[in-house]
């Protein structure tokens, strides 16, 4: 979800619904604003998207302090009244909340008991009666907001606006981001940078456990005063520049994005990489026994892809796992791991646990973040950031690519400190350095993975198989198309094939299947073999030169060495799955059901 705040000098509304907009991507089910006029507050909330909340709104104005929220439903279906602010019963307080409050039903029944009636059915609804009670004994708006929190477990990123001092606003973070821009006479709340940039490059993170009391022209929180952070605004981050929608943005700036990642940690000489963020000498990478990415969503996925590159390049163990199922089956931490915190926004909940639950046990835990300043990239004292740019589109993809690169960088790395040759680390810190070319010449291909998009988006149900290089690929193929086509879409290791899911094969069910340039090339021939001869048709999506007889569809992209080829072999399925979305009319951006960044378990 997406909390916006203004108060200063100027007209709320605009800047609030502009900042919606800009956070948009993550949550998109309902969107609201309060703002506060002669003592009174003006609400207006609905299940609809930002730019149909502009037209809701067109009649409010002459407030200069507001706040907004677009949300992605956690309790309680997307409704008017479920959407965000949530407000008293006398409608004096509107607060905006992300997180989930988990005694809320414990709060609901105490509330309705004392006559209170709860309209919606959220568990942030139960904030506005709290601080509004507290309100209603005295004191400033903080004290209220303090004393409401006191009773409330759970996570939340809040701001609160009372409309009898439409002079104050009170953000109050719990594992919730919330960032304060600073300006001239003029403040801003946000969840994300993204809404703030554009006025502001000065900004403040609100840490764990801080309240922060706003006012036009500063701050206060009980912390330590701290100079503010400044940030880039780089020009068309936010911005569709010509392209139809941000994933076909995402997508196009791809060989641009993997030169950042790679930029100043390649020695092509030494056929190393060096990777300073991560704060370990060669002795303690040579200490390092085994490394295990956790991440969720693509950026698990992309852990996958790692683990592999780090084993093969470096003989060190590695897998990757869901953060969520590490951190619940109280899983053995090892101080000899490297423990690699996956993820984009550095704001998954998930995520976010699992490195404080490894922090407590003494495990040792990087960072691969994308968002300078985000939860992760802070709560981790080291790691490497990814340099992909703002990523919009619900559906990972230039962040996905970066991922796998910055993991074969320290696959690279822990290989040299080991045992990979000179010469063997030479070729694949050279394979590195071509990298961003090849995914252009990937990217060539577009108008022929477009032609293909047809074949998927008539089918009910698609295969994506791969073995050993290809397998991650497969799941990350097999999510892309699910999560912006709604075609179902299921990635097996092709040796599983005849072990159990042959049994659906038919001439309704088309299969993709990876064939990296590796010693199992003609292995995939054979899967493909296996699902011809069962009527199955198949797209065969290779860096091979070899013939693919079997195949009704072959698409070639060129290879990177086999190491390398799975990182070249995602763009083909993110176009395929992007096309066939496009073909389905969907919402390519703002896929139904799903969030850009998930801050809530
Ligand atoms: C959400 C998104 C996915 C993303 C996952 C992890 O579920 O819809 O696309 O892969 O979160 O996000 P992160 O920001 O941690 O990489």
């Amino acid at each position: 979800c997406g909390i916006v705040g203004y108060l200063g000098r100027r007209p709320a509304l605009p800047i609030l619904l502009e900042g919606l907009r800009r956070l948009e991507y993550r949550g998109y089910d309902s969107a609201g604003v309060a703002l506060a006029r002669d003592g009174r507050l003006l609400v207006r909330k609905a299940a609809v998207r930002v730019a149909e909340l502009t037209r809701l709104t067109a009649n409010l104005a002459g407030s200069t302090t507001g706040i907004a929220h677009t949300r992605w439903a956690t309790h309680g279906p997307a409704t008017a009244t479920n959407a965000h602010p949530h407000t008293d019963t006398g409608r004096r307080i509107a607060v905006v909340h992300n997180g989930i409050i988990e005694n809320a039903t414990e709060l609901r029944a105490t509330l309705s008991a004392s006559g209170v009636r709860l309209v919606s059915d959220t568990d942030s609804e139960v904030l506005a009666h709290l601080i509004a009670a507290a309100a209603a004994r005295g004191g400033t708006l903080t004290e209220a907001v303090r004393t409401a929190l006191a009773d409330v477990e759970g996570t939340y990123g809040l701001l609160v606006l009372d409309a009898e001092r439409p002079d104050v606003l009170v953000a109050a973070r719990h594992g919730s981001p919330l960032v304060l821009g600073l300006g001239d006479r003029e403040m801003f709340v946000a969840s994300d940078l993204a809404a703030l940039v554009r006025h502001t490059q000065q900004v403040i993170y609100l840490e764990d456990g801080e309240l922060a009391t706003i006012r036009a022209d500063g701050y206060e929180t009980r912390g330590a005063d701290r100079p503010p952070t400044v940030v880039e605004d780089v020009p068309g981050d936010y911005e569709l520049g010509g392209h139809p929608d941000f994933m076909a943005k995402e997508i196009a700036e791809q060989p641009e994005a993997a030169q950042r990642v790679l930029r100043g940690r390649l020695d092509e000489r030494l056929g190393t990489a060096r990777l300073d963020g991560l704060r370990l000498t060669a002795r303690e990478l040579r200490g390092i026994r085994r490394v295990k990415f956790l991440g969720c969503g693509s950026a698990y996925y992309a852990g996958q892809v790692g683990a592999g590159l780090v084993e093969e390049l470096a003989r060190v163990p590695a897998d990757a796992e869901p953060a969520a199922e590490f951190r619940y089956r109280n899983p053995v931490v090892d101080p000899d791991c490297l423990y690699i915190a996956v993820s984009q926004s550095g704001e998954t909940a998930d995520t976010l646990a699992t490195v404080e639950e490894l922090q407590r046990k003494g495990g040792r835990v990087a960072g691969a973040v994308n968002v300078v300043g985000s939860a992760i990239a802070r709560e981790c004292d080291s790691g490497v950031f990814l340099h992909a740019g703002p990523e919009i589109s619900v559906a990972s993809t230039k962040a996905f690519t970066n991922m796998t690169l910055a993991f074969a960088l320290l696959a690279l790395t822990l290989g040299r400190v080991r045992d990979l040759s000179l010469g063997e680390g030479r070729r694949i810190a050279r394979a590195l350095a071509e990298l961003p070319e090849r995914i252009g010449q990937v990217l060539a291909e577009e108008d022929r993975i477009a032609s293909l998009a047809g074949r998927f988006a008539d089918a009910q149900h698609v295969f994506y198989l791969g073995r050993v290089r290809g397998w991650p690929v497969a799941r990350e193929g097999a999510q892309k198309l699910k999560e912006i086509s709604y075609v179902h879409a299921e990635a097996y290791q092709s040796s599983e094939l005849k072990h159990g899911p042959l049994a659906l094969v038919d001439a309704a069910m088309p299969s993709v299947v990876l064939i990296p340039d590796d010693e199992l090339a003609v292995k995939n021939l054979g899967t493909i073999e296996q699902i011809r001869a069962r009527g199955g048709p198949v797209v065969a999506v290779t860096t091979t030169g070899l013939a693919v007889p079997g195949a009704e569809e072959v698409v070639r992209v060129p290879t990177a060495g086999p190491e390398l080829d799975p990182v070249l072999l995602t763009i083909p399925l993110q176009l395929l799955a992007y096309h066939t979305a496009r073909k389905l009319g969907r919402d390519i951006d703002k896929p139904r059901n799903l969030a850009k960044s998930v801050t809530v378990e």
